[in-house]
């Protein structure tokens, strides 16, 4: 693990105090009902921490999906605070449907001391990512916060109002969650065993290529399977491969890599010594398509070289295919996914540099 750089909450005094904690509940929901918690479950070692040190109040903010500024009911914190209160029950936890302004400000204050509130999806207002100093400011009236700790490691590589201006205005540390992953993920990287391979998925190509291009000076191997390969990305680099063949449903879609590229890329892990993995390689909800990421999950799992996992997708897969595969295992499953792959690539993330320096 790698030496950390931030102070955290373990270096500031939170006794009396009202602190704020960004944590990153972007979790997978259909139907009003959460599919998959690890990022509220990892969040739970904070907020226990700085009540037992005395914190007065414990306030939560998040995002949750990309509703673009607007109001989206399906995008709703609600069901987080309903599972977070499940997962702490032992103490008061509460969810306000309002950000900031007066009805914000009472939810706070009707908080019992010791208490737990979640507010409501920040991204519900444009201002977050637009990173407004004034709608942190309004955060910080309303709640009364001293105090910011960010816990939110999967959004760290953000520059919003969540994760950078409100840093300005208060003393700002580091959680537990964002401590450990920052420290492994570094550590990981300082002098990775090598061949490395990186293995590219998931759907957000936009997110995608510009990391794909930063590890091209990183890596030893990208492989590039998922949405991306099957939207015909192409990259002529000698250090990358692109998904040849493609499993399709009735209509033609490509929903899956196909047998030659799993056993291509199966074959790449086993040559590696470190290997990185983030987005699924197909439509794993559907059994039809996971065969490709099912082969890399266990190919990796069985692996005793450094494996890591990133990315909301692929962290939720492999916890499932280790419930039902209990031999397998991955040196580290992260919470993040574009902030594991920027921390992993080498770039500097905002959420992470504007905390206070030990
Ligand atoms: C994630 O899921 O990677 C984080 O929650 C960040 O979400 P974003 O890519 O929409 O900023």
């Amino acid at each position: 693990m790698a030496e950390f750089r931030k102070k955290t909450v373990q270096d500031v005094d939170v006794a009396g105090k009202i602190v704020l904690i960004r944590v990153d509940y972007n979790v997978p929901i259909k139907d009003g009902v959460i599919q998959e918690d690890m990022r509220i479950s990892s969040s739970l070692s904070t907020i226990r921490y700085v009540l037992d040190k005395g914190a007065r109040k414990v306030v939560l903010i998040s995002h949750l999906g990309r509703p673009d500024g607007a109001y989206v009911p399906d995008m709703s914190l609600a069901p987080c605070a309903q599972r977070l209160g499940e997962l702490l029950p032992d103490k008061v936890v509460r969810f306000s449907d309002m950000i900031y302004g007066q009805d914000a400000k009472d939810a706070v204050e009707a908080l019992p001391e010791g208490g737990v509130i979640l507010l409501e999806n920040l991204r519900f207002v444009p201002d977050e990512e637009a990173n407004s100093a004034e709608f942190a400011q309004e955060i910080v009236n309303a709640t009364g916060a001293e105090l910011f700790v960010q816990d939110g490691f999967a959004v760290i590589h953000r520059a919003h109002a969540s994760t950078d201006a409100i840093a300005r205005i208060l003393p700002a540390v580091a959680g537990f969650l964002v401590e450990d992953e920052v420290s492994r993920l570094e550590g990981a990287m300082k002098d990775p065993a090598r061949p490395l391979l990186v293995i590219v998925g998931g759907a957000k190509v936009s997110d995608k290529q510009p990391l794909i291009d930063k590890f091209l000076t990183i890596a030893d191997k990208i492989a590039v399977g998922g949405k991306i390969a099957a939207d015909g990305y192409v990259n002529s680099s000698p250090n990358v491969y692109v998904a040849e063949d493609f499993a399709e449903d009735g209509n033609g879609a490509k929903l899956d890599i196909g047998p030659i590229s799993t056993k291509k890329i199966v074959d790449m892990i086993h040559e590696s010594r470190t290997i990185v993995w983030n987005g699924t390689l197909g439509m794993v909800e559907d059994e039809r398509f996971e065969r490709g990421s099912l082969a890399i999950a266990r190919a990796m799992g069985e692996s005793s070289d450094m494996t890591i996992v990133g990315g909301g997708d692929t962290t939720g897969y492999v916890e499932k295919v280790l419930k039902q595969n209990g031999e397998l295992t991955f040196d580290h499953i992260s919470t993040g996914g574009g902030a594991s792959l920027e921390l992993l690539s080498g770039k500097t993330l905002p959420g992470l540099e504007i905390l206070q320096d030990r």
